[in-house]
């Protein structure tokens, strides 16, 4: 931090290796030199800039996702950074506390550099949310979870198929343990995955969520399992004050064990969970409506489709209006079985239907990104408040947006 009034950060994009299994040293790519790069915590209304060296030899960039930011802030695609030229992205913060994170999306390439480990945490605090008093410092904890797929060296296997991704890592390490106070912890979730679903669980003990992509939800909601797509966020707390010491809880996608929680000692809390979060903002009145089908033509090159066609950057599949309100259809239009997820970069949405219906508890709160199962349909209301520019909107599944499942808005 500095006395300015912005903060500023200088993070290299830098091969590197990490010791993501016991004893072995896997080769990476790094933000910042670690596997999981650096965590940005950044306050509503006051800026970040950000420069980032591109010390690899081949073109990279930095989107961060869920934030509201200026265009030329926003990572799009086709705006890299040339090896061995440095880019200072401008982040005006002007949204509510959320856990945000930040990730390559360089096209084409996204997948694979995600995947070798082009992402981190970028976390926005708030005053309002500060007096809440929730778990906070040492007990507000970002965790990443994601899967990855090893040789028999340790080395990351990218081409092959997602579902043999089967070691989950939780901030870049398998099979993890942390040591907590009996106390309360915020947990901020995110799935970094390229395409996995996690369906998690802590043994059948309650998981109290808070928030979701956006941030804080209207009133805390008790969970037992909870469903986490690529690119979601949830943040829970747990109230570790519950068990005796030497208990020991595991946080688990299914029956598969990913991070174990021991309890290890007693601690004074002070923090709380009020039953009434924050409010959501009110709903404006729509003025347009759009369809978008996303779906794989097996035929054709490249495969992945929005409204059936594949990503153009020199296309505007939208042009929308600045202040403007909107309803998005979205709909999984492929007739085989097979996933995708819905994200719109810029904006924060709200779910107003899922399949023709009430959207589920899952679907609540301000939300960037959403799972489209097959034949799933969502009905999304989103408000372009401010910038003007070219931004992309995209499955999340990132091999998916990488051939081609994308396509671009233009506020004006
Ligand atoms: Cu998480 Cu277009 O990205
Ligand atoms: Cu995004
Ligand atoms: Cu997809």
């Amino acid at each position: 931090q500095s006395g300015l009034d912005v903060d500023i950060y200088k993070i290299p994009i830098k091969a590197g290796t990490a010791e993501i299994l016991p004893g072995v040293q896997t080769p990476v790519l790094t933000y910042g030199g670690r596997f999981l790069g650096p965590t940005i915590r950044a306050k509503t209304n006051r800026r970040v800039k950000i420069m980032y060296q591109n010390q690899l030899d081949m073109p990279a960039n930095v989107h961060l996702h869920g934030g509201h930011v200026p265009s030329v802030s926003d990572g799009h695609p086709m705006d890299v950074i040339q090896p061995g030229q440095a880019r200072v992205y401008d982040y005006p913060n002007t949204q509510q506390g959320a856990t945000l994170w930040y990730h390559d999306h360089s096209h084409h390439m996204e997948a694979e550099h995600v995947y070798r480990g082009l992402q981190g945490f970028y976390l926005i605090e708030d005053d309002s949310e500060r007096r809440l008093n929730l778990p906070s410092g040492a007990y507000d904890v970002p965790i990443l979870l994601r899967d990855v797929e090893f040789d028999a060296n340790g080395e990351l296997i990218f081409f092959d198929d997602p579902a043999n991704r089967t070691t989950i890592l939780a901030n870049g390490k398998a099979q993890p343990y942390f040591p907590v106070a009996a106390r309360k912890y915020r947990f901020r979730l995110l799935n970094g995955s390229n395409e996995h679903v996690f369906q998690l669980n802590l043994g059948g003990e309650t998981m109290t969520k808070i928030a979701s992509d956006g941030g804080l939800l209207p009133a805390p909601v008790p969970v037992t399992e909870m469903q986490l797509a690529s690119a979601e966020r949830a943040e829970i707390v747990v109230d570790f004050a519950r068990y005796p010491i030497g208990t020991q809880l595991v946080l688990s996608n299914g029956s598969d064990p990913i991070l174990r929680f021991d309890v290890v000692r007693r601690a004074v809390d002070t923090s709380r969970v009020p039953d009434q979060l924050r409010p959501l903002p009110a709903l404006p009145t729509p003025t347009v409506t759009r369809d978008v089908a996303l779906s794989f033509d097996l035929t054709a090159d490249p495969i992945g489709l929005v409204n059936g066609r594949p990503f153009d950057p020199a296309r505007v599949d939208f042009q929308i209006k600045r202040g403007s309100t909107e309803i998005w259809n979205v709909v999984n239009a492929d007739t085989f079985a097979i996933d995708h997820t819905f994200h719109m970069h810029l904006v924060q949405f709200r779910v107003l239907e899922r399949n023709g219906a009430a959207p589920p508890q899952h679907d609540a709160g301000l939300k960037d990104t959403v799972r489209l199962p097959p034949g799933g349909s969502l009905k999304l209301q989103a408000t372009f408040r401010d910038y003007l520019g070219k931004y992309v909107y995209h499955c999340h599944y990132l091999e998916h947006s990488s051939i081609g499942m994308m396509a671009q808005m233009e506020i004006i």
